[in-house]
Parts: C-alpha cells; structure tokens; sequence
C-alpha cells in the first residue's frame, strides 16, 4: 500500500491508496488541487460545478468525458476479469476517438464564435491530444493489450483531462466574463 500526500489550500492530506506508482507520477503539482481521490469508494474523478464553462454542449461532453474515463480506471484497477478489462480497453480507445474529435470540434467552434484570443493555441492542444490517441490506439492494434501501454494511457487521460478543463478550457469562460465586463 503506497501513501500520497495531497496538498490542500489549508495544508496536506494523506491518502493510503493501492494506486499504481505511474499514476501518480501524473499526479503531480496543480493536478493535485483538482483530483477528489477517493480510492476507497473507486471514484477518481468527481465532476464539479466550478469546471463549468457556463455553455450547455461543452459543460455536457466534459461531464461524460469525466465519467468514462472514471469508469475506465476503476474497471483497470478492479478484480474483475481480464476479458472485462480488454472490453474496456477496447470501448474507451474507440469512444475516444469518436467522442474527443466531436467535442474539440464543438469547443473551437465555439473559441471561433466568440473570438478567443487564445484559439491557435488551444487548438494545438486539441490536435496533439488527438494525435496522442490515435498513437496509442494503433500500437493497441499493433500489439495487443499490454499493461504498461494501458496504465500510461489510463494515467496520461486522467491527467489530461483534467488539467485540460481547469488550465485551458476554464480560461474560455474567463475571456468570455472579461468581454462581457468591457462592454
Ligand atoms: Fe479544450
């Protein structure tokens, strides 16, 4: 059993966890803040309401992003079966690269719509985590499940995604409040 100390805006907390050493590897600095890690109940994600963008769509693909790959580390890192887990490998690679394309088109047309200053970039953002997908989906095809592919899939996801929603995607909103002020 490994412990993790989660540092807090009023100090750290110690979780005792069975949580693969890569994972935490990803865990690391602002992501720390933002991950409600409750091993104990099998939640690695909790969706929060200050994640919210305040655009219905977007809000909506994030909240089902975080609840798939929620589902999708909690099916690795359970008992079940290795059929159930390749079932899983092979349901999140295909959602992830139909559900992400579809959401990263909808938030640049959106970034588009109200002018965002900070398109370019996070377009680039957008295209390299594409890119990352579709890497790892073509070496799953290639070789099959290997564990140490799919852990570094799973933690890099999670991290992602969320670092993502709070560094990048909440900086949408702030844009969008400033514009409003100005006028
Ligand atoms: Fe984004």
């Amino acid at each position: 059993m490994q412990e993790y100390i989660k540092q807090t805006k009023t100090g750290s907390r110690k979780y005792k966890s069975f949580v693969r050493a890569d994972f935490l590897v990803e865990m690391t600095g602002r992501v720390c803040y933002h991950i409600d890690i409750i091993f104990k109940k099998e939640i690695v994600m909790i969706w929060k309401d200050k994640y919210r963008l305040g655009v219905a769509e977007i809000d909506k693909q994030h909240m089902e992003l975080f609840r798939r790959v929620n589902d999708f580390v909690v099916t690795l890192r359970s008992k079940g079966s290795w059929q159930e887990k390749v079932d899983k490998v092979n349901d999140t690679l295909q959602f992830m690269q139909e559900y992400v394309v579809i959401h990263f088109k909808a938030e640049e047309a959106y970034q588009l719509k109200i002018g965002y200053t900070g398109y370019e970039h996070h377009k680039k953002l957008h295209d390299d985590m594409v890119a990352y997908v579709t890497e790892v989906a073509e070496e799953y095809e290639r070789e099959g499940y290997k564990e140490e592919l799919i852990q570094r899939f799973a933690g890099k996801l999670l991290a992602w995604l969320i670092n993502h929603v709070v560094a990048e995607d909440l900086k949408i909103a702030q844009y969008t409040i400033h514009k409003e002020e100005q006028k």
